[in-house]
């Protein structure tokens, strides 16, 4: 196996960049029942300056929460056809990531046809290289004007939200090979268990943050869907679900669209444990919500277990990933099933993945995980794509740059990518299965 990619086969396969203004049909790379492969991203963690969303305010006010701010991350914005050549070189054939609503929407209805101009010559850019595009609509940041009016809090929100929608229905629509809406819709609800976030301390922490955002802003109100309370934005988020699914099915193509829910495994132990209980508090209403959908995105990355009084933390001698979580690739195997039965959906991947700074444990979760699909394919699971995060080492939320989750390294300073073995590991697996 080459150290190095040769880029050269992808780039005769076209010139970049061809008229905003008429998307060329013809080049959608059509989903034909084939098992997509892929890698999946979110914009702000990739594409570098997001700086007119809540995050980058967050990440930049003092006090902050964030380890370190997002910066250039991996300069994606400008860089996003080389990524698309090194997973098609890789061997994957489609790719998810995500656009950004704080670009394109930089003021409230104030449309940017640059922005807008800009995700379709990455889609464009997916499509020469053979990449079906999977497009996220909404991966947790939103544009400062609408975290100032109360993010989804706001009452007002689901309507601006199918305007955004309605937009990128419009005008991406007809490059698009499938969608979601939101990313991990039911995160605030993870993050305030696995974070603590209703502990006194945390909640000063995240008070002090969101106030200094709001002041920063000129405003008396800020929320932040990672620190938010869901009880204040969850049916606001499920209304903005429901009308954005409309919104995209609107628009120029003609596409499945989905929704993706953080899933871990979740297992009772002792007596009266609360596993199921815990599992539907964890999901929310957002199964249910699923009903609109096409698919369901599934995003699974170790196990929970749960007793008589809730989460049990992983014995000091299991196996610990660079996040924290216990490593257990299986959990992916349980997942897809619980997708499956709960939904009766048809179901991809859309995330699974490992923090570690050790390659061979990535390749180990890799087969470990993929072993596990292809059992519940086989049993019957309407499985349909596996999107490995990441591709890229990237921003990594609050833990800045310290978590590696990517396939491929990259150089903070010069952004240099450099594949890792794991890289070509699955790449390979994905070249030879085509499905699992
Ligand atoms: C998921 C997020 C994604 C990334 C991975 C590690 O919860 O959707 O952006 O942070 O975790």
């Amino acid at each position: 196996m080459s150290g190095s990619i040769g880029l050269s086969g992808a780039l005769a396969l076209g010139a970049a960049g061809t008229s905003a203004a008429s998307p060329v049909i013809e080049r959608k790379v059509p989903l034909d029942g084939k098992f997509l492969w892929g890698t999946a991203s979110a914009a702000h963690q990739i594409e570098g300056n997001n700086v007119n969303s809540d995050f980058w305010l967050a990440e930049n006010v003092q006090p902050t929460l964030f380890r370190e701010p997002s910066g250039d991350a991996c300069d994606s914005y400008h860089r996003y056809d080389e990524d698309a050549a090194l997973a098609a070189e890789l061997g994957f054939n489609a790719h998810r990531f995500g656009i950004e609503w704080a670009r394109i929407e930089p003021e409230p209805g104030q449309f940017s046809e640059a922005e807008l101009d800009h995700y379709i010559r990455v889609l464009e850019s997916c499509h020469r290289r053979g990449l079906a595009p999977m497009v996220t609509l909404s991966h947790w940041t939103v544009p400062r004007w609408f975290a100032a009016r109360g993010g989804f809090e706001n009452p007002e929100s689901p309507e601006l939200f199918e305007r955004f929608a309605a937009k990128v229905g419009q005008r991406l629509g007809s490059l698009m090979s499938a969608a979601t809406t939101f990313n991990e819709c039911n995160i605030g609800r993870l993050a305030r268990i696995l974070f603590n976030l209703d502990s006194p301390q945390a909640q000063a922490g995240v008070k002090a943050m969101l106030e200094a955002c709001a002041k920063a802003t000129g405003s008396d109100r800020w929320a932040n869907v990672l620190f938010g309370d869901p009880a204040k934005s969850e049916a606001n988020m499920v209304d903005a679900h429901r009308r954005s699914v409309a919104a995209l099915k609107a628009g120029s193509g003609d596409f499945p669209v989905g929704l993706t829910i953080s899933m871990q495994a979740i297992e009772g132990v002792g007596p009266d444990h609360q596993a199921s209980a815990f599992a539907d508090m964890l999901h929310g209403p957002w199964l249910e919500a699923a009903d609109v959908c096409d698919f369901v995105g599934v995003q699974t990355y170790t196990r929970l277990i749960v007793d008589a009084n809730g989460l049990v933390p992983p014995r000091d001698e299991t196996e610990k990933t660079a996040a924290g979580y216990e490593f257990y690739p299986k959990a992916l195997g349980d997942t897809v099933r619980y997708a499956a039965s709960r939904t009766g959906k048809p179901i991809y991947v859309t995330e699974n993945g490992i923090a570690t700074d050790d390659d061979s444990r990535r390749i180990a979760y890799i087969d470990g995980a993929l072993a596990a699909l292809s059992q519940a394919k086989a049993d019957g699971v309407d499985v349909r794509g596996y999107f490995h995060w990441s591709l890229l080492d990237n921003f990594e939320w609050t833990a800045g740059y310290t978590q590696k989750f990517g396939l491929i390294e990259v150089d903070l300073k010069t952004f240099k990518r450099t594949p890792k073995a794991s890289a070509y590991h699955l790449g390979e697996i994905a070249k030879k299965l085509g499905s699992v």
